[in-house]
């Protein structure tokens, strides 16, 4: 059995474990983390044991302040320092080369590194006493990611020797990575702090296209976020009913998750993500775990905006295979 405890009582004891090459997991603002003493390579090999992550996948190392960086990466390039200086602490995470003190296990082999300083205190306190932390989402490789303490125990109990419980995660999507070891820096998933601020910031930003976002963020390749029962985006709200009348009339069981802005769907099955974007990104891990385990069939509502809505939709999207109605 897993611990769960709350940052009072857990700090302490979560940093004894990491010192010891065990695996903590901790709150952030994006999602929880499962971490490892990210210099430890037999402690980060069990990450990836927890998980059932592909070993090809790379891991971010996550700081409490800039001056770790320089343990990290072997080299700061000075966009660095104009985004942490914006954005960090915060929910980015940026590419740099990586130092020969990073074991080879972080980085799946390559020679790059993912470095992030999360702003949520508890996140920062834990490596404070420890160490930086390798730490992917703390979920079962392949599934939504969690934004609760509850989350992660229905998928890592018994798999971790704690869980600090900091409650709800304020932002709710993973970081945007950023890599800067390319000659344009460019965005490999987008995330809160938007590619339209990175943009404004640093000039020029690139997006990647598919194909270049698989080779260079070995994770994009795998099905991601994914519930447990078939998941569909509708492009509009019209779709949306259309699509669980239909589904009704076959004898299923769905469920439309939908920011609650409109009148006419009552008396049917709903999970109300909330009226802005950023509601929906809290929201939506939540929303669709909630949907697996209650409902064979989850109708999404689609974004279309930029910024946040952007970015919420490149996890909604995965999540649904691609499958829109
Ligand atoms: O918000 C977040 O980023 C959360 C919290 C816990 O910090 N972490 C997270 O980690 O989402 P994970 O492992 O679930 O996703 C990390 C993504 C993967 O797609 C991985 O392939 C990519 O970042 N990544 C990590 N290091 C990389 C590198 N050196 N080069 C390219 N992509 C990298
Ligand atoms: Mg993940």
């Amino acid at each position: 059995m897993t611990k769960i405890l709350n940052a009072h009582n857990g700090l302490k004891q979560g940093a004894e474990i990491i010192k010891n090459g065990g695996l903590v997991v901790f709150p952030t603002e994006t999602v929880y983390g499962l971490g490892a003493d990210a210099f430890n390579e037999e402690a980060v090999k069990k990450i990836f044991k927890a998980k059932g992550r592909p070993q090809d996948n790379p891991l971010i190392v996550h700081i409490s302040s800039l001056e770790q960086v320089k343990d990290i990466a072997r080299e700061v390039p000075s966009a660095f320092y104009k985004v942490a200086e914006k954005y960090m602490p915060g929910p980015i995470s940026i590419i740099l080369k990586k130092s020969d003190n990073i074991p080879m296990t972080v980085t799946a082999g390559g020679d790059t590194v993912a470095v992030r300083m999360p702003q949520n205190q508890i996140a920062r306190d834990l490596i404070s006493l420890s160490s930086p932390l390798a730490a992917p989402s703390a979920n079962k490789s392949k599934h939504v990611s969690p934004t609760t303490a509850q989350h992660v125990y229905d998928d890592l109990n018994g798999e971790v020797d704690l869980i600090i419980d900091g409650g709800s995660c304020a932002v709710g999507i993973e970081s945007t990575v950023l890599d800067l070891t390319t000659d344009t820096p460019t965005v490999l998933r987008p995330g809160a702090v938007t590619v339209e601020m990175l943009g404004e910031l640093l000039g020029e930003v690139a997006m990647n296209g598919k194909a270049i976002k698989i080779a260079k963020s070995p994770g994009m390749k795998y099905t991601h976020y994914a519930p447990k029962v078939p998941t569909v985006v509708a492009t509009t709200i019209e779709h949306a009913v259309a699509e669980y009348d239909k589904t009704i009339s076959e004898g299923g069981n769905p469920v439309l998750v939908y920011r609650g802005i409109y009148e006419s769907i009552d008396g049917r099955n709903l999970i109300d993500l909330g009226v802005t974007a950023e509601d929906y990104a809290r929201n939506v891990y939540s929303a669709l775990r909630e949907a697996e385990i209650n409902f064979d069939q989850i109708i999404i509502e689609e974004l279309h905006g930029g910024g946040i809505e952007y970015s919420v939709m490149n996890r909604v999207y995965k999540s649904a295979g691609e499958k829109t109605v």
